[in-house]
C-alpha cells in the first residue's frame, strides 16, 4: 500500500511563524508534526509515502534526509541515534513531488497522478496538517476497506453545524449494522451552506481512495473557492463505486492554526 501527503500550502493562517517553518515541521516534542503523520501511514501497513511539497518549503525534505554529520555527533548517545537511525529509515521509504502553483486539495493529489495512479489497491491520503490523538484512523480504514473488497473510505468527524461550511460533507446512505462507526455515502460536498448541509459528518483529514481518483481529478473543473476540490473528485467516483464513511473515534487537530497546534500540543502532552 501506498500513502501521499499533501504538504505544500503557504500556511497563511499561523504567520509569522510560518514564514521559515512550515506548519508540517511545527514541533510536537522532539518530533515534526509530519513525522507523527508518516509514522501512522507506516504503522498502517504503507511502503511508500509520497509526500506533495512546495521548494519553498525546503526544510521537510532536509528533516527526512540521511545525517551524516549529526549520526556522527550522536555517535556516543544511543538513544538519541536510534532516534535518527529510524529516521533515516523512514527517510528512505519517501518519494517527492512538487506542487508549484496552489490550486487546491484535488490540485496537489494530482501532482502525484504519475506515480500513483497505476496502483492496484486504495492510496491512503493524510493531510500533513490534520494531526490525530487517540486511536490512528488509517490501519481501521484499510481494515475497513478491505471487508468492502478494496472500496474508498474517508474518515469523518461530527461537527456543529455553524461549522459546516469549513469542510466537505457527505450524506450517508446506511449505517452499518454491525458498526454504527460505518457509513455507505450516497453524496458528498464542499463547503455546503448549512441550510444545505446533508448532515453533520464532515471530511476529517484521512482518505483511503481507489486510484482512479487520479483520473477524475486530470478532468476536475474548479469548485468551491476556484479551487480544484478532492471532494468534487471522490463525488464523481461514487457514481461509479461504493465509498465508505468511517467516523473516527481519535481527535483531529488542525495544525494550521495556533489554536489548533497549541490543543495538539495538549493532547500529546
Ligand atoms: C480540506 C477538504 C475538506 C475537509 C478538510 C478537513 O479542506 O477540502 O473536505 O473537510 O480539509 O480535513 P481545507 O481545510 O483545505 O479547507
Amino acid at each position: 500500500m501506498k500513502a501521499l501527503i499533501p504538504a505544500a500550502g503557504y500556511g497563511t493562517r499561523f504567520l509569522p511563524a510560518t514564514k521559515t517553518v512550515p506548519k508540517e515541521m511545527l514541533p510536537i516534542g522532539a518530533k515534526p508534526a509530519i513525522q507523527l503523520i508518516v509514522e501512522e501511514a507506516l504503522a498502517a501497513g504503507v511502503e511508500e509515502v509520497v509526500i506533495v511539497t512546495s521548494p519553498d518549503k525546503p526544510s521537510i525534505q532536509a528533516h527526512f534526509a540521511a545525517a551524516p554529520v549529526w549520526r556522527a555527533r550522536c555517535a556516543k548517545k544511543p538513544e538519541i541515534d536510534a532516534e535518527l537511525a529510524h529516521l533515516e529509515e523512514i527517510g528512505r521509504r519517501i518519494r517527492w513531488v512538487y506542487q508549484t502553483e496552489q490550486k487546491g486539495l484535488g490540485h496537489a493529489v494530482l501532482q502525484a497522478a504519475e506515480v500513483l495512479q497505476a496502483e492496484k489497491e486504495p492510496v491512503l491520503v493524510l493531510l500533513g496538517d490534520a494531526l490525530v490523538s487517540g486511536e490512528a484512523p488509517s490501519a481501521a480504514m484499510t481494515e475497513i476497506s478491505r471487508a468492502h473488497g478494496g472500496a474508498s473510505v474517508v474518515g469523518l468527524e461530527e461537527v456543529p453545524l455553524e461549522r459546516v461550511s469549513r469542510y466537505g460533507i457527505v450524506r450517508p446512505a446506511e449505517q452499518r449494522a454491525d458498526d454504527e462507526r460505518v457509513y455507505r455515502l450516497a453524496d458528498l460536498v464542499e463547503k455546503p451552506a448549512p441550510e444545505v448541509a446533508p448532515s453533520r459528518l464532515a471530511i476529517a483529514g484521512r482518505y483511503l481512495l481507489d486510484p482512479a481518483v487520479f483520473g477524475l481529478l486530470a478532468s476536475q473543473t474548479p469548485g468551491v473557492g476556484g479551487e480544484i476540490q478532492l471532494t468534487d473528485a471522490i463525488r464523481r467516483l461514487l457514481a461509479a463505486k461504493e465509498v465508505y464513511g468511517y467516523r473516527y473515534p481519535g481527535t483531529r487537530h488542525d495544525i494550521g492554526n495556533p489554536a489548533g497546534y497549541l490543543k495538539a500540543l495538549q493532547a500529546f502532552s
